[in-house]
């Protein structure tokens, strides 16, 4: 069964670095603490991608042969906002990308019979309406969890969502183009399709699991 959406809101990160680690990361012999590295270095390639259109100004700076006119980025306010737990462990590569990104978290369970989102923490900046919102999770499976995150950004009023998934089943891509007409998806796989247990084949198994060892 082939799934349709809308192909401009999506970016596909296939620089074959990423792909590279990415099958790593897919492999079940691969351990807690290698997967955690390679987690955090995926966050930011992706990163970069997802930042691609930042404006930039011009900035007078003095190298130790002249003075000359360089560039900066023209001042964008930015929150990384992680999916709990799993999204975690794509925040500090995104730091790295983004020093003075502010961190706001959003807390989503899936329920393992129905597969329905459940919040159960949000907490984030007091000026998020006035931020570009760069929301972190490793994997978009019926993008119940994603689609949730974004309607509560939404109604604190953020206007700029960004999505950054490691790797994305079809049908929570559509889920979440469908549901918000705005925001933008960044993912390095697009994934065959879902299981009956909603798990992403190929996928990688729970994200959240491999991430902080709880399996
Ligand atoms: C996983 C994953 C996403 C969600 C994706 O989290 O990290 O948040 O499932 O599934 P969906 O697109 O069908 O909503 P999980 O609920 O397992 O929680 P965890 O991060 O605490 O492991
Ligand atoms: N959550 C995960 O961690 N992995 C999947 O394949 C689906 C949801």
């Amino acid at each position: 069964m082939s799934v349709e959406f809308d192909q401009s809101r999506l970016t596909v990160v296939d620089h074959p670095m990423v792909q590279h680690k990415l099958t790593i990361m897919r492999d079940v012999k691969t351990g807690s603490k290698q997967f955690r590295e390679l987690v955090k270095e995926l966050a930011l390639f992706e990163g970069y991608e997802a930042t691609r259109d930042f404006p930039l100004e011009d900035v007078e700076v003095t190298t130790p042969i002249c003075t000359t006119t360089a560039k900066q980025i023209a001042g964008r306010k930015v929150a990384i906002i992680p999916i709990l737990r799993a999204g975690l462990g794509m925040v500090d590569g995104m730091l790295e990308l983004i020093p003075a990104a502010r961190v706001g978290h959003v807390g989503m369970y899936r329920d393992e019979e129905t597969h329905e989102p459940h919040e159960y923490y949000c907490k984030v900046p007091a000026d998020i309406d006035q931020r570009t919102c760069l929301v972190v999770d490793p994997m978009l499976a019926t993008g119940g969890s994603a689609t949730a995150a974004i309607e509560y950004l939404r109604s604190q009023g953020v206007k700029d969502v960004r999505l950054l998934v490691l790797i994305a089943a079809p049908e929570g891509i559509k889920a979440v183009l469908d549901a918000d007409p705005d925001v933008r998806v960044y993912t390095c796989s697009v994934d065959e399709r879902l299981n009956e247990n909603a798990y992403i084949v190929p996928g990688l198994g729970d994200a959240g699991d491999r991430i902080f060892g709880t399996k």
